[in-house]
């Protein structure tokens, strides 16, 4: 396992165009996120096949559904050899420890974290659906029972690190999207932090995407996102 803790986030729609991306990369320097649409589109091959060429893989299908069916599709992913997989906290306790009994104990399980809150949902949405609550206290309580549950960790925005650190403690693994390298184009992300703020801030892992996937030289993207970090 490498002990790089940048993990580049495949959006592609092929496996055809996310082999051509990783295989210009090093296993040894970062880890892979595959999402619903690699996943969907490219399958299960694409991901042993990312494993076979020595690659950590997140595998990001943020299940959630009923603890039975929850429990069966992380052990499939296990299987597959991934090294991080997720579920949304918002199937509750019992889902969250059946998903992380199905994983067992030895020490190269899968680890397993939570998505808290979707960063695309505001408060007026949380009350649309019945949760009168505000965002950030929504994202605690669920950080806290995914804690409770055994899970491993939370994806969060690295807004939110300080105050999970805060209130969590330093043993739980905090993977942060929204990573923008200074002076690299924001896109669609609109909380960003930079990679050295995001690991200064408490972050273990930083999900990036867009700015080594559209480089023009991915792998020299990354070495300079590695040179700010040992700057640090
Ligand atoms: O290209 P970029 O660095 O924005 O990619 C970020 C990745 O992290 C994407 O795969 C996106 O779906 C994911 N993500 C996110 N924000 C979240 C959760 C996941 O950007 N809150």
């Amino acid at each position: 396992m490498s002990d790089s803790r940048i993990i580049v986030a495949l959006d592609y729609s092929s496996a055809d165009s996310a082999e051509a991306l990783y295989k210009q990369l090093d296993p040894n320097r970062c880890k892979l996120k595959v999402g619903k649409e690699l996943f969907t589109s490219a399958g299960p091959g694409l991901v042993e096949n990312m494993v076979g060429q020595g690659y950590d893989v997140f595998l990001d299908l943020k299940f959630h559904d009923i603890p039975n069916t929850v429990a069966k599709a992380c052990k499939a992913a296990a299987d597959l050899g991934v090294w991080l997989v997720n579920v949304h906290a918002l199937g509750g306790r019992a889902m969250m420890q059946s998903a992380r009994e199905a994983l067992g104990s030895s020490t190269d399980r899968p680890k397993l974290i939570a998505v808290t809150i979707l960063t695309s949902m505001k408060e007026a949405d949380l009350n649309e659906i019945g949760l009168s609550v505000a965002v950030a206290e929504q994202v605690e309580r669920l950080a806290k029972l995914s804690k409770d549950s055994g899970l491993d960790g939370v994806v969060c925005s690295p807004q939110e690190v300080t105050m999970l650190r805060q209130s969590i403690g330093n043993d739980f693994c905090l993977v942060t999207p929204g990573i923008r390298p200074a002076g690299s184009d924001t896109g669609d992300q609109k909380r960003i932090m930079t990679p050295a703020e995001a690991i200064s801030a408490g972050s273990d892992y930083l999900v990036i995407g867009r700015p080594i996937t559209q480089a023009k030289d991915p792998m020299a993207a990354l070495t300079a996102i590695e040179q700010e970090l040992t700057n640090l």
